[in-house]
């Protein structure tokens, strides 16, 4: 039996319990091993729940139990998500992380920590919510020079503008429902000011060029100045707007990353990506274009990839060893308005 504990138990924390706990019997035959969760972090009383005894307020009690083989981040958030992740992998613990903002900043100190502790550091949630594309960037894909990636990448900014396209909602009151369907961060800004999606072409860039990509690096605008206008606009020129990451490598070897905003023609595949949905678009010289598609955010869809890497992680899967990338250096990534 292998031992988990959750940290925290919002959206996503309550999404990945759910699932373990619906689908136990097929996850452990998938996974050749017995998955219990011994602890949940979350400084919230659920007296209701009927696993209500796993709830601890004191975030030691995981870390220095040497039973917790595998720890779950669902926290989001840098800190204390970042101490709590580190301290558990010098003290040998597994990590599983649904978390952007984590991965995006610290990524590469924590592959590092995981290669020198031969541990696995796994998250498939952290980009397009239950959309593979962490696992088939650095598998199925890897023997490509991969050139260009361009996806929306944030479900909540998706679904604004999709309601704003549809049903001329305002910008707030698509907003509060994307807040109230459980998509958006607990600090909407993330989502609407392009944070979000900047956290993740970072992540993206990151593992398929080898070299930590840091947000701060990055150009990012995001949708809070588009209005219906703007909106009627793009549609006068057959398109619609779409707030789009992308990373493309430069013949120079550097990179051009950017979020923003802009207008895509209706006939073209990121077009019909509404809602919560993500689209992203993968281009690699050997395999050409390839586009993944999928519910981007949301308590089940993200928790599905995590407990997906969850499993892998019980197996023990030797390529945890290959999800690698070094720290990146100074001028590594280009602004792309000076390249494009
Ligand atoms: N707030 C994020 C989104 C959640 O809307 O895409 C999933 O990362």
């Amino acid at each position: 039996m292998v031992q988990i504990a959750v940290l925290g138990h919002g959206t996503v924390g309550s999404g990945v319990v759910e699932v373990l706990r619906k689908n136990h019997g097929s996850i452990t035959k998938k996974a050749h091993d017995e998955i219990h969760i011994k602890y949940i972090l979350d400084l919230r009383e659920f007296p209701d729940l009927p696993y209500a005894d796993k709830f601890v307020k004191d975030f030691s009690a995981i870390e220095n139990d040497p039973e917790v083989d595998i720890v779950v981040e669902c926290m989001g958030g840098l800190h204390p998500a970042y101490d709590f992740v580190k301290a558990c992998m010098l003290k040998g613990k597994h990590v599983v992380t649904s978390n952007k903002e984590l991965v995006a900043t610290k990524g590469a100190e924590l592959l590092k920590i995981a290669r020198e502790k031969n541990l696995s550091f796994l998250f498939e949630a952290s980009v397009g919510g239950g959309i593979p594309i962490i696992r088939p960037l650095y598998q199925c894909l890897a023997a490509n020079e991969v050139y260009e990636i361009a996806g929306i990448l944030n479900g909540t900014t998706n679904f604004i503008l999709t309601k704003m396209i549809r049903e001329q909602m305002s910008f707030q009151d698509a907003l509060d429902m994307a807040q109230k369907l459980g998509y958006a961060e607990r600090d909407p800004s993330a989502d609407v000011q392009g944070d979000d999606s900047c956290r993740k072409i970072c992540i993206l860039a990151s593992l398929v060029f080898g070299k930590h990509v840091y947000p701060e690096q990055v150009h990012t605008e995001g949708i809070t100045n588009i209005t219906l206008e703007d909106v009627e606009y793009a549609e006068s020129l057959d398109g619609v707007i779409k707030l789009l990451g992308r990373v493309k490598k430069l013949e120079d070897g550097h990179l051009s990353v950017m979020v923003c905003p802009a207008i895509v023609g209706r006939s073209g595949q990121l077009a019909s990506v509404e809602d919560v949905f993500n689209g992203i678009l993968v281009r690699g010289d050997a395999v050409g274009d390839v586009v993944f598609y999928g519910r981007g955010a949301g308590k089940l869809p993200t928790a599905s990839a995590v407990v997906g890497d969850v499993i892998d992680c019980v197996k023990r899967l030797e390529y945890k060893k290959y999800l690698y990338w070094e720290d990146g250096e100074k001028g590594y990534v280009k602004d792309y308005r000076e390249t494009s």
